[in-house]
């Protein structure tokens, strides 16, 4: 609980995630702890090797902590099966990478009811969200495109639409803006902006300091650590 008395959505306590190569142990994560509540909009920063993708597989119960406990909206996810977190993963979290990752093969209408073909929802409903989705994101009309006839900005926004379709209660970005040019990596951002207004919490990872600023919180990590939280107005002061 914080000061408010909400229980965080997320909730990182002690998290190390460590990986033996031979001899030598490479700590990714070395003893994080965060809480993220819900409604924030939190960039995590760090240069590359620092242990943002294995935060990033953490926090979107992609995998599992090496010790530490992890609580996602109070359920403990720290010691899940493989199913378990399939299931959490499919009910709670939407996915936003670099590279979009839609399917060529599968018009845009397709792409976006794909997390929730998974979640076993049926026809007409998922039909429904996933146009619904892809009206806030402003492509209903293109519903029947392939992802090969749309500009980059309009794929990642197809990308954004599946993240929504299933109505997550966090939608976690890995590099959102990593494959754009700056102007359409600039409405990318404005976009992620506007769904945190109104009222989605989003955790964006990132290795550019000036895509961190676009944030209302930033953590920043280095060598597995965190050595920075806080406002995105104090991070602009240290940087
Ligand atoms: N599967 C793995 N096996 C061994 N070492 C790994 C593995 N994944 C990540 N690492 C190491 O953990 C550290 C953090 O990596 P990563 O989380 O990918 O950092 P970032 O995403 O910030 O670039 C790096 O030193 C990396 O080499
Ligand atoms: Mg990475």
């Amino acid at each position: 609980m914080n000061e408010a008395g909400k229980t965080p959505l997320i909730d990182l306590r002690n998290i190390y995630k460590i990986y033996y190569m031979g001899e030598e142990e490479v700590r990714a994560n070395d003893g994080i702890n965060l809480a993220i509540c819900e409604g924030e909009f939190v960039a995590i920063v760090g240069k590359s090797g620092s242990g943002k993708s294995t935060l990033m597989n953490i926090i979107g119960a992609l995998d599992v902590p090496t010790d530490g406990e992890y609580y996602l909206a109070g359920n403990d996810v720290s010691d899940m099966s493989d199913n378990e977190l399939a299931e959490i993963r499919n009910s709670r979290i939407g996915f936003v990478f670099q590279q979009y990752n839609l399917l060529p093969k599968l018009n845009l209408l397709e792409n976006v009811e794909l997390p929730l073909l998974y979640a076993g929802m049926d026809t007409w409903e998922r039909r429904e969200r996933a146009l619904e989705s892809l009206e806030r994101v402003g492509l209903k009309e293109k519903w029947r495109s392939f992802p090969s006839q749309l500009s980059g900005g309009q794929q990642q926004r197809v990308s954004i639409a599946r993240a929504l379709a299933g109505n997550p209660s966090l939608i976690l970005a890995d590099e959102p803006t990593g494959a754009l040019d700056s102007r359409t990596g600039r409405d990318v951002l404005d976009f992620l902006k506007k769904l945190n207004w109104e009222g989605n919490t989003i955790v964006m990872i990132t290795h550019d300091s000036s895509i961190a600023l676009e944030a209302e919180r930033v953590v920043r990590i280095y060598d597995g650590k965190i050595n920075f939280d806080g406002d995105v107005k104090e991070y602009a002061a240290i940087i």
